[in-house]
């Protein structure tokens, strides 16, 4: 099949235009899997989670999902994707938490991009793992999307194609492969999915593990999963939220002071950014009383923490992530 988005498709922008593709869609697909089962890697990301939701429709139970934890994720979100896909749409969902695992492989390594091999690595190695127990499956679909074909023309590699071994011979299903990010979350919204998981901010796939610098510990993991969640909750009640926000914890301590003792502690820093495209961006002006909200609850309730800062670096000249 061709790679080329046809020039006939109308741009998805309503939830008309998205019901005529999902129903579209859906026949391709029955006609094209018929009574055979596929198998999805899903994430809990946007893409991955409107490929299943249509998949779930247009072949119910024969789809299976599998979700991998590699405990480098957000707080709640893969109790999200069991909530909402397994006990609210009724998937078949195999759910393997392998953050020990993780962890372990990632032990000592301080190397980010070392970091980004790794985990990539184990997860392709443990959803293969789980593929090849499963015996008469005959199609992976993937969340595959129009930017990712076209990145993976330059050279940016991207993780949907062609990252799995070729000893998986699967046919791959590729259904919103044309379509663009907005378009995706149109259609996600049709098929019923929360705005929660639809319009998420993008986040990397090696997760937590590039804002947790440095080689990554079990306690100040936990420490950047819960200050993160804290800020997700006060920028989330903005009237406007900007485009990617997140928490960073560096490797290193400094001296606070703690019922009065010397207490060494993490700092946690914030970052918020606006951007059109990720290449350039601008740093998002928090309101004084958030930052004050977000330090005050970031220090009462994340153990170990002792110290906010706010990067409000533009890019360029820093990243958007530290890592
Ligand atoms: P930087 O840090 O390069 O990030 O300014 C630009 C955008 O890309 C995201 N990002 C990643 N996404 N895997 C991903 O899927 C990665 O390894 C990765 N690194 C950065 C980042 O969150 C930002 O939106």
């Amino acid at each position: 099949m061709s790679d080329v988005r046809p020039s006939s498709m109308k741009r998805i922008t309503n939830k008309k235009l998205a019901q005529a593709f999902i129903d579209e869609q859906v026949k391709a697909i029955r006609k094209e899997v018929g009574d055979e089962k596929v198998l999805l890697a899903l994430s809990g990301g946007v893409d991955s989670s409107v490929v299943a939701a249509l998949l779930i429709k247009a072949i119910g139970k024969k789809l299976i999902c599998v979700h991998v934890n590699h405990g480098l994720l957000r707080k709640g979100e893969s109790e999200q994707v069991i909530q909402v896909f397994k006990k609210e749409m009724g998937a078949t969902l195999i759910y393997r938490n392998k953050a020990a695992l993780f962890l372990n492989k990632l032990k000592g390594v301080s190397d980010p991009e070392k970091k980004r091999k790794i985990i990539g690595k184990i997860f392709i190695d443990v959803f293969a793992e789980e593929a090849k127990k499963l015996k008469d499956v005959r199609y992976l679909a993937q969340g595959t999307i129009y930017p990712d074909i076209l990145e993976s023309k330059g050279v940016k590699a991207h993780h949907n194609v062609g990252g799995l071994p070729k000893s998986l011979k699967f046919e791959l299903i590729e259904p919103v492969k044309f379509l663009y990010k907005d378009e995706v979350r149109v259609v996600g919204e049709a098929l019923g999915l929360p705005k929660s998981m639809v319009y998420r901010q993008p986040f990397p796939g090696p997760g937590l593990g590039v804002r947790c610098t440095g080689a990554i510990t079990k306690d100040r993991l936990e420490a950047l999963r819960e200050a993160d969640a804290i800020l997700r909750q006060e920028i989330e009640k903005l009237p406007e939220t900007p485009w990617q926000y997140f928490c960073v914890i560096p490797d290193l301590k400094s001296t606070g002071i703690k019922d009065g003792k010397r207490y060494m502690g993490w700092p946690v820093i914030l970052r918020a950014v606006n951007t059109k495209d990720a290449v350039t961006a601008k740093s998002f002006e928090i309101p004084y009383r958030a930052l004050y909200k977000i330090r005050d609850r970031i220090i009462r309730e994340v153990p170990g923490v002792n110290r906010v800062l706010w990067d409000y670096s533009d890019k360029p000249v820093s990243t958007i992530e530290w890592e």
